[in-house]
């Protein structure tokens, strides 16, 4: 029996106005999530055989996101910072036709797509819930996007100057909080934040590529 029967139970016998959002009952759907004793995680993935038969569970909505009832928040905020990330902008095809990537370049950014926006990550970055930076701050689960997008072997658009001034990305402190709790077992911040960051410091603050790219005219995309 998981935490999300537990909830089922209780509201068919205790609570039938109990708000509580669910959908695939396996991991995949991201609409489960909650804090169950204080941890951000999903409802139908947590067994209760994994706590102590006399411990009480508690469960509470996510803190970072304003609660609409009961369990259920609203998560609105995650969409609006999608809709302002810049969509994939291939390159054009080779002249047989085709495209072409190195493997390896395909691998890397294959883990990103497992991501199945459960924002457990948003939920416990503290940027977000203690120093509520909504307003400047994108969270983690845009940054695996926007690292999705930007070593994405075909695509052309440059996102760096926006990762730095409109996502924020400099007030990550790489605690690493969102990649402990993220059910996905995504490296959220060795393999998206930290690749990203390096490419800021590349633009911003290394005299070498801002020499290279005077003599050169261009911005190393990969
Ligand atoms: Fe959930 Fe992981 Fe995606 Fe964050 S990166 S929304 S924790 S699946
Ligand atoms: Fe927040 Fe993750 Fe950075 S928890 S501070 S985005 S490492
Ligand atoms: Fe879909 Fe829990 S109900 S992830």
């Amino acid at each position: 029996m998981v935490v999300l029967d537990a909830i089922h139970r209780i509201q068919a016998l205790h609570a039938n106005d109990l708000a509580c959002r669910w959908n695939c009952k396996a991991g995949k759907c991201g609409s489960c999530s909650m804090e169950i004793n204080g941890r951000p995680k999903l409802a139908c993935m947590t067994r209760l055989s994994d706590y102590d038969p006399e411990e009480t569970i508690t469960v509470q909505p996510m803190k970072t996101f304003p609660i609409i009832k009961d369990l259920v928040t609203d998560v609105s905020f995650n969409y609006e910072v999608n809709k302002r990330i810049p969509p994939f902008k291939p390159k054009p095809r080779d002249a047989d036709g085709n495209y072409r990537m190195m493997q390896k370049d395909v691998d890397r950014i294959q883990e990103f797509r497992k991501c199945i926006e459960c924002f457990l990550c948003q939920d416990v970055c503290h940027v977000l819930r203690d120093h509520r930076r909504q307003d400047a701050f994108a969270g983690p689960r845009w940054f695996i996007r926007l690292a999705s997008l930007e070593m994405h072997p075909l695509d052309t658009a440059d996102r760096v100057s926006q990762i730095k001034e409109d996502f924020g990305i400099g007030f990550c402190n790489i605690t690493k909080c969102c990649t402990e709790v993220c059910p996905e077992g995504i490296h959220i911040t060795d393999n998206a934040i930290i690749p990203l960051k390096e490419r800021l410091a590349d633009r911003y603050y290394d005299p070498v590529m801002w020499l290279m790219r005077k003599i050169t005219g261009k911005d190393r995309k990969k």
